[in-house]
This record gives C-alpha cells, sequence and structure tokens, in this order.
C-alpha cells in the first residue's frame, strides 16, 4: 500500500515539485491549497495528468487552526495515518521594516510559522503512534542568514527552525523525524516578483550564479522522507548554491 503524503502549499513552485516527485516515489499526496483556488487547483491538477489515486486536492487554509483540526480530523478517518508532512506552504510580504505594517507582518507570521502549530499539531500524534513518520519544514537561507526587507518573513522562517528541533526531541523515541530544509533563492513565482535589478544584486552573490530548481529542492524532500532519511533528525539541510556557509 502506498505511504501517504500531506503538502501543504501544493500547487507553488516548489510544492509542485515536491508533490511531483512524492508520487513518482509511490506515494499517494494530500496536496492543499488556499480555499478560493479551486479552479486553479483543478487546472494544475489536470496539467500535471495526475489520478485520483496519486493526488487528491484540499482547500485548506493553513492560518485557520479550527479550520485544520476539522479537516485532518476528516483527512485521517478517509485515508488513515499520514507518514509524511511537509509544510511548504509560505508568503513573502517584503518591505523595508522601518515601512512593514502589521498586516504584513501578521500574514507573514500566521501563513509561515502560525501554520506550524495548525497543521502539524492535530497530525503528530497519531504519527508518532504509527511509528517512522517523516515532518519536513520547508525554511529558508533567509531564516538563517536573515534578508534586507525581511524581517517577517526572516522571523517566520527562523521559528521553522526552533520548531523543528524541539520537535524533533517528542518524535525521536517513535522513529519519527522531523527536519527542515533551507533552499536558498529557487525559480519560482515567489522569487520573479522581486524587482529585477535587485534579483540580479541577489544572484551576483551566489557562488554558483544562479537559482535553485524547484527539483533539486524536492529531491531533499523525497530522501528525509524515505526509510534511508530515517536517521537524519532535527537537522536543517542548506540548499542554498553556497549562498550562506554555516
Ligand atoms: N542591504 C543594504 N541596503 C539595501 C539593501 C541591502 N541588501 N537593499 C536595498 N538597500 C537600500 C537601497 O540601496 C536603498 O537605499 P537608498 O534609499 O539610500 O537608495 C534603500 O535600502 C531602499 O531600498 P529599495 O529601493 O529596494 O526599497 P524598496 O522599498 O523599493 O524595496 C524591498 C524594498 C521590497 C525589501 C526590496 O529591497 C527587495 O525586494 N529586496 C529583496 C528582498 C528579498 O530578498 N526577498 C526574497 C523573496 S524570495 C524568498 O523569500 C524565497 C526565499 O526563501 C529565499
Amino acid at each position: 500500500m502506498s505511504k501517504l503524503a500531506l503538502v501543504t502549499g501544493a500547487k507553488g513552485g516548489i510544492g509542485s515539485a515536491i508533490t511531483k516527485q512524492l508520487v513518482e516515489n509511490g506515494y499517494r499526496v494530500i496536496a492543499t491549497f488556499v480555499p478560493g483556488n479551486e479552479d486553479c487547483a483543478k487546472e494544475w491538477f489536470d496539467a500535471e495528468g495526475y489520478t485520483e489515486a496519486q493526488v487528491r486536492t484540499l482547500a485548506m487554509d493553513v492560518t485557520n487552526a479550527e479550520s485544520c483540526r476539522e479537516l485532518l480530523g476528516r483527512m485521517m478517518q478517509e485515508e488513515g495515518t499520514f507518514d509524511v508532512l511537509v509544510n511548504n506552504a509560505g508568503i513573502t510580504r517584503d518591505s523595508v521594516f522601518k515601512k512593514m505594517n502589521s498586516e504584513q507582518w501578521s500574514a507573514v507570521i500566521d501563513t509561515n510559522l502560525n501554520s506550524l502549530f495548525n497543521v502539524t499539531q492535530p497530525l503528530f500524534a497519531a504519527m508518532c503512534e504509527k511509528g517512522g513518520g517523516r515532518v519536513i519544514n520547508i525554511s529558508s537561507v533567509n531564516g538563517i542568514k536573515g534578508q534586507f526587507g525581511q524581517a517577517n518573513y526572516s522571523a517566520a522562517k527562523a521559528g521553522m527552525i526552533g520548531f523543528t528541533k524541539a520537535l524533533a526531541f517528542e518524535g525521536a523515541r517513535s522513529g519519527t523525524t522531523v527536519n527542515a530544509i533551507a533552499p536558498g533563492y529557487t525559480a519560482t513565482p515567489m522569487v520573479e516578483k522581486i524587482k529585477p535589478e535587485v534579483l540580479d544584486a541577489i544572484k551576483a552573490e551566489i557562488p554558483m550564479k544562479r537559482l535553485a530548481t524547484p527539483e533539486e529542492i524536492a529531491g531533499a524532500v523525497v530522501y528525509l522522507a524515505s526509510d534511508v532519511g530515517g536517521y537524519v533528525t532535527g537537522e536543517t539541510l542548506s540548499l542554498n548554491g553556497g549562498l550562506y556557509m554555516q
């Protein structure tokens, strides 16, 4: 029987590549998207050529604890216990801090950090009970090194790393691993939003002089999800083309 994975923000740049590689590796994926984007989700599902046995799309607002608990409870009843959870949903609201307003701050903290509670909490106990689960949190190089114009995003992405380490202790005895991936600048719509001159300056700082591909990030997810990734926990795996070496 296929292993069951939940991927949040599954039709975004990195989420889409993660979903595809998990499917290619035999997982059944529950793919979440923002409620209201049903048509777009259907288009994505059709364009990728998925079957209903491979992928099930789910409208779920990761910022809403109550609806996550309700929807994920229903998913577990219908689908069983999740083997893999990829907390991938994320947004940017870049602004110099002096001009940042509380909506920009809260939207990023709610979507990128509070979502970890909302989505992981309803699933984690059952994953530990089953044993061998995998929680993979998509953080960012900018949560490690900080970034001009991203006080909100860097705070949330750094928080994801602290969450990862703390939860790794709680999963360890059951063989449930909790890890983070810290992608560098990746060729996705999120990065395409950066002003071209700013992005050029960022690229010039990357030793590899190029963006990551979403597939390169997804490959690390597949590794951490795999059986042979079972001794890695509490770790943050950097994939940043040398932009920041710890
Ligand atoms: N360090 C120091 N100073 C900087 C700077 C930097 N990195 N970048 C800009 N400045 C300076 C500018 O030179 C400018 O100075 P002057 O006023 O003296 O000319 C001042 O700060 C304001 O800069 P901008 O003109 O760029 O200000 P803005 O308000 O138009 O734009 C911004 C602000 C939206 C934050 C823009 O600078 C920006 O987009 N920066 C990049 C942010 C970024 O890297 N986002 C990543 C998004 S992708 C992602 O997050 C995925 C991931 O995980 C990696």
